[in-house]
């Protein structure tokens, strides 16, 4: 029995481009955010409010906001690691602010520069903030699956950050595996132990494909009701902290199999495949998403 429709954000112009060497122009990312959102996802993550020193990519992310033509009922969502980025995005009237942390402490000293937490400290009042101003909250958990530091992380570590963000008062909670190392069954595992602490129809799945499981991975978690999953345009991405990272699982593959087993995602898959021809086209190297070149062959 799984869900009869999902939900997929779009995490390309943010995950996909923030690892990008070369700096992308706001415009091509402006364009970008607005093929997706025209290809109808309720949700495109389009920016981030980190430092610019750390991540330079996402220092175009006001232009990117102030540019794009928004949507009527589309989430455009904004990383916001403490109270700056959140000034930061609400001036950018981003409609979701995303506090991020980690289930690994490795993780996140090498990522956020503080301890679980302190992170969870900083992120109290951002999640103030964004109540008081009605803008959604989204709390992200990298590295529940496995962790490039320190390997393993253990269930209880996910239960817990899952449990603190939960209290935070987020609106949704994404369950990352930052490195793609989890596998079916594991990532059942450990989506049964995030459904424990929080509500299973706002919890997600945030997978990178760096093992080729993504998909399997989020099969798995359909069949445990989840109903929300992260995706990148062509497969675009890595992480900036997690050496060897690649990309989010391609989001052309995600509908083409949401598609075949009848599940609503009110997304235009071949839309898609023009956005993720755009991107490729512009970065000068193949789409790895394997339905995307498939259906471009045709
Ligand atoms: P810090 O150095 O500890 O922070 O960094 P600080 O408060 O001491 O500030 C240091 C400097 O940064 C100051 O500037 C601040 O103004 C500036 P200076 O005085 O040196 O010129 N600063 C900021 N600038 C712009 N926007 C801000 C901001 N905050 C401080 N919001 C901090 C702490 C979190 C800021 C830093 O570590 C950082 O920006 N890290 C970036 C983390 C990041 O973006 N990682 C990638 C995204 S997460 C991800 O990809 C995982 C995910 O996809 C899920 C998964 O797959 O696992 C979500
Ligand atoms: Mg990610």
């Amino acid at each position: 029995n799984l869900p009869k429709k999902v939900k997929i954000v779009e995490v390309g112009p943010r995950d996909g481009l923030q690892n990008e060497k070369e700096n992308v122009p706001a415009e091509v990312k402006i364009a970008l955010v607005d093929r997706l959102s025209a290809a109808g996802f309720p949700n495109v993550e389009a920016a981030a409010f980190v430092s610019p020193k750390w991540v330079p990519q996402m220092a175009t992310s006001r232009a990117v906001m102030d540019g794009i033509a928004r949507r009527d009922g589309v989430i455009y969502s904004a990383l916001t690691p403490n109270m700056q980025g959140f000034e930061a995005a609400l001036a950018a009237k981003a409609d979701e602010v995303v506090i991020f942390g980690s289930a690994s402490e490795a993780f996140s000293q090498r990522n956020i520069n503080c301890s679980i937490a302190e992170s969870i400290a900083r992120f109290e009042p951002v999640a103030k903030a964004a109540k008081d101003h009605g803008v959604r909250l989204r709390g992200s958990i990298s590295t529940a699956f496995g962790c490039p530091y320190q390997g393993e992380v253990p269930l209880e570590a996910v239960a817990d950050v899952v449990a603190r963000m939960r209290d935070l008062g987020c609106d949704e909670i994404d369950i990352a595996d930052t490195i793609g190392v989890a596998t079916p069954r594991h990532a059942q595992a450990v989506m049964a132990t995030a459904i424990r602490a929080f509500r299973v129809d706002a919890l997600a799945g945030h997978f990178h494909d760096t093992y080729g499981q993504a998909l399997a991975n989020i099969y798995a978690s359909l069949e445990l009701g989840i109903s929300i999953f992260h995706s990148s345009v062509a497969g675009l991405g890595g992480c900036p902290y997690a050496k060897g990272a690649t990309g989010n699982i391609a989001t052309e593959d995600v509908l083409y199999m949401m598609n075949g087993l009848g599940i609503d995602t009110g997304v235009d898959l071949d839309a898609v495949v023009d956005a993720g021809a755009y991107i490729s086209q512009f970065l000068g190297r193949k789409s790895s998403s394997r339905a995307g070149n498939a259906l471009l062959a045709k």
